[in-house]
Formats: C-alpha cells, sequence, structure tokens
C-alpha cells in the first residue's frame, strides 16, 4: 500500500481508501454479510482510510463500519461528517452546522460507530445560513473533549476554504472529482459553487491540505461492467439526472477510449480512474465506494502501475 499525509496532520493514509455510502443501502449488489468482508479485505491490504457519514442509510452505514473495525478500530482513520440533518420535518436533507446540531450529531455518531472519537470530522456542506466560523469553534471544542482529530469540509468553494483555512487548520476538502468530471458543475442535481479542477486543486496544492476526490468511478460508469439495465429499482443512482441526459450518451465514447488505453496496460478501467486521480496534485486518498471484497482488491491493485506523462496528456486531451 502507498500512504500520503493527509494536510499537514502529520497522519499517513493509504492512497486508496473506502468509501462506505454503499453500505448504508440502496445500492445494486450491496450485502451486509459481504460489505463486512470487504472492510477486512481493505484492512489486510493495508487500506486504513474509511469514508462514512450519518446520513448513508440514516445511520446504517456508521454502524455497519464500527461493528466490522470493532477489533482494529485504533489502526484506522474514521472520517465521518456532519451537517445534513435527516431528521428534521418537511426538509429531509437539510443542512445544519449550528453547533447545538452539531453538538447533538456528534453524540449520535460516536454510538453508531461504537467509539470514542472520529478521526477526521467533515463539514458535509456548507451551511449558508451559518456562520462558518461557530461552526468552527464548536469543532475546536470537541477536537479538545477528544471527541475528533482533526477538521475537515466538504462540498467547500475557495472562497469558503480560505475563511475556514485562516480560522483553524483544515486537513482536507472533500470535492467530486473524477476522470470524466474535472470541473461538474452539478452533482445529483444540487448545483456546485466551486470548480474541482481550476479552482480546488491550486488552492489546496498551495496551502497543504489534502483533496479527497469523491465518485472516483463516476458511481460506476468508470468501470468495465456498467450497466444501468442491471440496477434495482431503489438503487440512488436512478435519481441522478447525470444518468438520464445527453450527457451519458457523451461520456460512453470517452469512457470507450479509456477502456482502451486501460488495455494497453493489460489493466480494468477502474484502474485507470483511480490512477488518474492519484497523478493529480494534492490528491490524498480516494474513496472507492465498495461492498465488494474482490473490488477493494482490484481497486488496491491499481497501486501496482501508474500511467505515463503521454497517456495522462492523452486522458486530458479524450476528456477536453
Ligand atoms: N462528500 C460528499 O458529498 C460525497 C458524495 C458522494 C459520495 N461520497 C463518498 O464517496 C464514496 C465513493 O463515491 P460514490 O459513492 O459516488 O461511488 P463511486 O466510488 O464513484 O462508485 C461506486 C460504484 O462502483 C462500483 N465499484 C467499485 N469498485 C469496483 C470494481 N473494482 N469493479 C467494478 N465496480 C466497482 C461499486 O459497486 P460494488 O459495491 O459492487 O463494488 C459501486 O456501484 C462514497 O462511498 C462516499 O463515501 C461523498
Amino acid at each position: 500500500m502507498e500512504y500520503r499525509e493527509l494536510g499537514s496532520t502529520g497522519e499517513k493514509v493509504s492512497v486508496i481508501g473506502v468509501g462506505c455510502w454503499q453500505m448504508g443501502g440502496n445500492w445494486t449488489g450491496m450485502s451486509r454479510e459481504r460489505a463486512v468482508k470487504a472492510i477486512h479485505k481493505a484492512k489486510e491490504l493495508g487500506i486504513n482510510f474509511f469514508d462514512v457519514a450519518p446520513i448513508y442509510g440514516l445511520g446504517e452505514a456508521e454502524k455497519l463500519l464500527g461493528e466490522a473495525v470493532s477489533d482494529f478500530r485504533e489502526e484506522i482513520f474514521i472520517a465521518s461528517k456532519v451537517g445534513l440533518r435527516w431528521q428534521k420535518k418537511f426538509s429531509p436533507e437539510q443542512r445544519d452546522l449550528t453547533p447545538e446540531s452539531m453538538r447533538w450529531e456528534i453524540e449520535e455518531s460516536l454510538k453508531r460507530l461504537g467509539t470514542d472519537y472520529i478521526d477526521l470530522y467533515q463539514f458535509h456542506w456548507p451551511d449558508p445560513n451559518e456562520d462558518i466560523e461557530k461552526s468552527l469553534q464548536l469543532a475546536l471544542e470537541l477536537k479538545q473533549e477528544g471527541k475528533i482529530r482533526y477538521i475537515g469540509l466538504s462540498n467547500f468553494s475557495v472562497p469558503e476554504l480560505d475563511k475556514a483555512n485562516n480560522y483553524t487548520d483544515i486537513a482536507s476538502n472533500q470535492v467530486l472529482f473524477n476522470a470524466l468530471e474535472h470541473d461538474p458543475l452539478q452533482y445529483h442535481g444540487i448545483p456546485l459553487e466551486y470548480r474541482t479542477r481550476s479552482e480546488i486543486i491550486p488552492y489546496c496544492e498551495e496551502n497543504n491540505i489534502s483533496v479527497i476526490p469523491y465518485s472516483p468511478l463516476c458511481q460506476g460508469l468508470l468501470t468495465d461492467s456498467f450497466n444501468i439495465e442491471d440496477w434495482d429499482e431503489d438503487d440512488v443512482r436512478n435519481a441522478n439526472p447525470k444518468f438520464k441526459g445527453d450527457w451519458l450518451e457523451t461520456c460512453q465514447n470517452k469512457v470507450d477510449q479509456l477502456k482502451e488505453i486501460a488495455r494497453d496496460y493489460g489493466r480494468p478501467l477502474v484502474q485507470l480512474a483511480f490512477n488518474w486521480l492519484r497523478a493529480q496534485p494534492a490528491v490524498t486518498t480516494i474513496i472507492a465506494g465498495t461492498t465488494n471484497p474482490d473490488h477493494v482488491e482490484e481497486n488496491a491493485a491499481s497501486l501496482e502501475w501508474e500511467l505515463s506523462e503521454t497517456d495522462l496528456e492523452k486522458i486530458d486531451r479524450i476528456l477536453a
């Protein structure tokens, strides 16, 4: 396994991590027993970074992760999130970074994870109704109390990130980024206030903040087995407008060209997708969403090879 430093924390995290959204259910193929095996396989391969959030499966993903890692909790890095309250009436996914809500959320997460602390506590989305400094102040209190170790952000634009980083040390920003989506404008229909490659990456590189790309496989599109026909009716991806319009058709042609490059290396498309991200500045750990131990192994094996400079340029031309 290859490790990189998370921001300026001094902590070494694996370049391939595991994203646990899928473990909350509503993703085709999810089985609890297999997901636990996937986590154990990851640990065996030296993967030490697991990304989760309270909202994934409305608490279920945190519970599953906590149970699966209970025998080796101290040896791994749990990155969870705060600020999306699904319990609120009339508003299923309300952003809330008020100190009162954050205080309540941390206790719920710790209970579900069966742990005394969360290694990286990430603000899931900016809350336009709350002063970021108040939320950060609360996070600093949690740090002092030993309930969290480091503060991270997610989906924050450069001005928001800069304001936060001037207030206290920010370890990371988790953003939408993959070989097909360099500067995406929206995520699941939610407009994005940031451009990843042209804005977030240079800022983070300059300020030693880790970029944690989410959706590294574009929710499965960057795999050799992508087929919408196979999805269960309640698969969350059915609600992603991206998979309905012209975008998918345009991408399919690019995906075919990327597959050809991967084939020249004798490697699957997923490994090309991870290696493209691994070659980008500031990218520290890539959270591959999977519930399958064989896929964990295949994803970790991306680190056995690298894309040449010529192919990185060729990929940029395909994507331009
Ligand atoms: N901060 C945010 O706002 C945010 C938003 C979205 C996601 N995230 C985080 O990012 C993580 C990953 O992103 P994502 O959920 O969008 O999904 P993703 O990682 O882009 O893709 C996940 C899909 O790829 C499949 N897959 C994984 N490895 C594979 C392999 N080797 N071969 C074939 N298929 C493979 C998975 O199926 P199998 O289970 O069958 O492997 C799953 O269907 C999430 O789990 C979550 O932790 C964060």
